[in-house]
């Protein structure tokens, strides 16, 4: 059996990153989006929904933390931060170009879920609380969809099942194109789940293209798939 080298989690943990690190992961212009409606699936303590209304971008964010009050979602949150800055920095499976050190890579986590806290106590109706693989929404109801660090990222916890009806789920409820990061595992590993994907019966209406883009943390994290209907 192969020696693990990426970081180990024994779940999904409560990290939020912030608008400017899913515009250049995602490759997203500001501007495009004006007045377009998002949605941020597994959106969990990231600031993205929160900073890009700010900017009169009409995201929804979707997360089963969203059941939990403010302070509880903090409990949570605050620690697995702490653990994961404590044990990142003798990871060999990060490029530390963009975040420089773990000591600021902790402050703009910490800068993410702090705007996301305020945002999550005044604008409650912008948060909807659910799980993968379902989604409460109507069909097509979305112009973009997009899902950071959780599909593919954990797929050993999650299956393939579940990725493809996450998958199916996503796209009922986007008119336009999904987009996922990173396509890589925590071992730094491309997915194999994606070319399950691109060849499932189940999934034929849907081209899936991996992006390349120049942002990459975890090693080969620069690209995102995306998602459209054929
Ligand atoms: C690592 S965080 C990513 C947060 C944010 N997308 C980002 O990149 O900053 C993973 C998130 O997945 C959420 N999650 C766990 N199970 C889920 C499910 N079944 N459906 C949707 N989200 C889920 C967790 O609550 C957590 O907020």
């Amino acid at each position: 059996m192969q020696t693990k080298r990426g970081l180990q989690l024994d779940r999904v943990v409560l990290l939020g990153r912030t608008f400017e690190e899913y515009c250049r992961y995602f490759l997203l212009k500001p501007d495009d989006l004006v007045g377009k409606r998002v949605l941020d699936v597994a959106g969990g303590v990231s600031s993205f929904c929160a900073e890009a209304n700010k900017l009169a971008i009409n995201v929804t964010s979707f997360d089963p933390i969203y059941f939990l009050p403010p302070e509880k979602i903090m409990e949570r949150s605050e620690p697995d931060l702490e653990s994961v800055y404590r044990a990142i920095g003798s990871v060999p499976t990060y490029r530390w170009g963009y975040y420089k050190n773990p000591e600021y890579m902790r402050e703009l986590r910490k800068r993410a879920s702090t705007m996301f806290l305020v945002d999550y106590k005044t604008h409650p109706e912008r948060y909807v609380a659910g799980e993968l693989p379902r989604l409460s929404f109507a069909d097509g109801e979305f112009d973009l969809t997009l899902v950071s660090y959780f599909l593919f990222a954990y797929q050993d916890r999650l299956g393939y099942k579940f990725h493809r009806e996450s998958i199916l789920e996503i796209m009922r409820a986007t008119r336009g194109e999904a987009r996922v990061y990173p396509t890589v595992t925590f071992e730094a590993q491309p997915s194999d789940y994606i070319p399950r994907l691109q060849s499932d019966p189940a999934l034929q209406r849907f081209a899936f293209t991996e992006i390349k883009t120049d942002f990459e943390f975890l090693v080969n994290s620069n690209s995102f798939l995306r998602v459209r209907r054929n």
